[in-house]
């Protein structure tokens, strides 16, 4: 009952205590270190830089400000501006000088809507060689259609300069580390040109897990191509590219790259999404298959490898050369020396 008895306790609490907080301090110690060790051993240390590095200047009154962000609400969850199905045309007499004048509030490419704060800022990226009259099409469908879900978005075109055989795969590669310099977008949807969405109501947003935007199109009856397909059209945020080490710049000619994404993705544990098939429908611009882009005789071969090669393939190993970026009103033209194909396989 005396003083000491009391006093001998609180001072073993007290020990307790102590002993406690050390413990507690040694653990964040142990899980500092080790944390440290993980980004060490990433193989795309390298590529953080990239994606982090300053930003070269859009349109900047097309930004949306701090104060903007703070001043305007965010725009409602569902566009009022959205019509659903709707009938395309596609008339021999577009010219881009009517198209740009029917999109004045597209400056440099990039549009941002006037009077709410967009819900996700998208980067629409397009591979591209000589295709004009498709590009036209697509400009002339796609602003509006974009503008009608009231999104902030850019649309780059990646031009490969030269005529060596086409790489889809690592121009989108390249538009993906480019776009990023000019603005830290959150989604990137990734083009084809001679595709034409028929509804408003396919979001071109990002989801939680990556998107596939075409389950059918007027050239196959509107049926999904088979199972487990991912090309065409798809959307994967800035951090979901960035997991799977973006698409492999190794495959030169036609097919194979998006079953490629397609693996990178199962291997994080990620699974494709699709919006409903009554909304995720297409028009597919006729045309004949370019020259410059035989199909990939490789593509099998490759495809069996992505396991092994897909952390030293893809966007922490792209090499290429900048040529130009023209910033044209309706699209932003980056033109890139992407190398040729290595022979030895
Ligand atoms: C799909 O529609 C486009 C535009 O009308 C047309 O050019 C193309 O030939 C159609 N394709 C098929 C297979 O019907
Ligand atoms: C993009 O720029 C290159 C180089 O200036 C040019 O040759 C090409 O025609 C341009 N493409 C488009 C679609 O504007």
């Amino acid at each position: 009952m005396g003083v000491l008895p009391t006093l001998f306790k609180v001072a073993r609490r007290g020990k307790c205590l102590l002993l406690l907080v050390l413990c507690l301090c040694v653990l964040a110690w142990i899980a500092a270190i080790s944390s440290d060790d993980v980004v060490k051993e990433s193989p795309f240390e390298d590529l953080k830089a990239i994606e982090e590095s300053p930003r070269r200047e859009l349109e900047s009154e097309m930004i949306p400000s701090v104060e903007e962000q703070t001043l305007k609400e965010s725009c409602p969850e569902r566009s009022p501006l959205l019509r659903g199905a709707l009938k395309l045309t596609f008339e021999a007499s577009v010219t881009l000088e009517q198209v740009e004048s029917e999109n004045q509030e597209v400056v440099g490419g990039q549009y941002n809507p006037a009077d709410c704060v967009a819900r996700q800022s998208v980067a629409i990226l397009i591979p591209y060689r000589n295709r004009e009259k498709h590009l036209l099409y697509f400009l002339y469908h796609l602003h509006p259609f974009l503008q009608r879900q009231q999104l902030h978005y850019a649309i780059y075109v990646i031009h490969q300069a030269g005529d060596v055989t086409f790489n889809r795969a690592k121009l989108l590669n390249v538009g993906y580390l480019e776009a990023l310099k000019d603005y830290n977008w959150d989604c990137f949807i990734f083009h084809d040109v001679d595709l034409i969405p028929e509804n408003d109501e396919n979001l071109y947003v990002c989801e939680e897990q990556p998107k596939h935007l075409v389950v059918g199109r007027n050239s196959t009856g509107y049926k999904l191509r088979y199972k487990g397909y991912f090309g065409g059209v798809s959307g994967m945020t800035k951090d979901q590219f960035h997991l799977v080490n973006g698409f492999p710049n190794t495959y030169w000619g036609w097919g194979g790259e998006d079953d490629d994404l397609r693996i990178r993705i199962q291997l994080q544990r990620m699974t494709i999404v699709r919006p409903p098939a009554e909304v995720a429908r297409y028009t597919m611009v006729f045309h004949k298959r370019d020259s410059g882009n035989q199909v990939n005789k490789d593509r099998m071969l490759l495809l069996r490898r992505t396991p092994q090669t897909w952390k030293k393939d893809g966007l922490n190993s792209c090499s290429y050369n900048i040529l130009s970026v023209n910033r044209e009103p309706l699209y932003i033209n980056i033109t890139a020396d992407i190398g040729q194909p290595e022979h030895a396989h």
